[in-house]
């Protein structure tokens, strides 16, 4: 039996990272993260694409979108050689959507829907591993000792765009680009929206459900 084909939206703080981690352990995917695999090539040289910026490091850091030549590019890569995957940051605007349409097809479509007030409170206190990128929260998910990774003891550290400006153009643009893809896909069989604003584990218990009745 071939593995799912899953695609999770949502909003930047919607638990994305969060609930894809449980995916990959019980579902046995692939984690395919354009955020992550963009963080790892921050200072990769885009000059030759005719981009605004010469690396992807000055987008991120504002909250922008990074050039769709870039982040196709990476997605493509990615997909072709994961079997069964949890895609995750990918796509946020139409011409993605349109992208991946010939990249591949989807078994399941989750939205995490979460209220904008909970979005930038979940951001401004996340933390993350500087090892192995597990996520914390220094109210809702705080690890064993503070600063400190339960699963690696690693450092814990705080994204470059978790401050309170970057995280207000972040939804910003996510509203205006990244709500109409979520209606592209609303209305399909395997399309799931799932209330993101409960506890983690009452999210995941929705997720789980909603993969298992939807994947074969
Ligand atoms: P990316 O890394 O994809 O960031 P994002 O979409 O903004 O999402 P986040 O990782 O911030 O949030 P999440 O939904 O994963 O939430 P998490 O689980 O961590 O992208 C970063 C940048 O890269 C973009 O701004 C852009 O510049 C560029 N980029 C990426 N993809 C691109 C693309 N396709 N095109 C162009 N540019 C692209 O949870 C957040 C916090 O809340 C954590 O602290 C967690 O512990 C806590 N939490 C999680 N769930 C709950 C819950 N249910 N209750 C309470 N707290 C919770």
């Amino acid at each position: 039996m071939s593995k799912p084909h899953i695609l999770i939206l949502g909003a930047p703080g919607a638990g994305k990272g969060t609930q894809s981690k449980h995916i990959v352990e019980t579902f046995g995917v692939e984690h395919v993260t354009t955020g992550d695999a963009l963080r790892g090539n921050k200072d990769m040289d885009i000059s030759d694409m005719d981009t605004e910026y010469d690396t992807p490091r000055e987008y991120m850091e504002q909250g922008d979108l990074v050039p769709d030549e870039v982040v196709n590019a990476i997605v493509e890569e990615a997909l072709s050689s994961a079997d069964g995957y949890v895609l995750d940051g990918y796509p946020r605007n139409l011409e993605q959507a349109e992208e991946l349409a010939e990249m591949t097809d989807l078994d399941v479509i989750l939205h995490l829907d979460v209220d904008r007030s909970e979005l930038t409170d979940r951001l401004t206190g996340r933390r993350v591993c500087t090892e192995c990128k597990t996520n914390y929260h220094v109210k809702y998910n705080q690890p064993e000792e503070a600063g400190v990774c339960d699963e690696c003891g690693g450092d814990l550290h705080q994204r470059d765009d978790d401050t309170e400006e970057a995280v207000a153009n972040r939804l910003d643009v996510f509203e205006e680009n990244t709500v109409p893809v979520i209606e592209f896909y609303e209305g399909r069989d395997e399309f799931a929206a799932i209330d993101g604003n409960q506890a983690p584990d009452a999210v995941w218990a929705d997720v789980k459900a909603a993969i298992e009745a939807r994947a074969e």
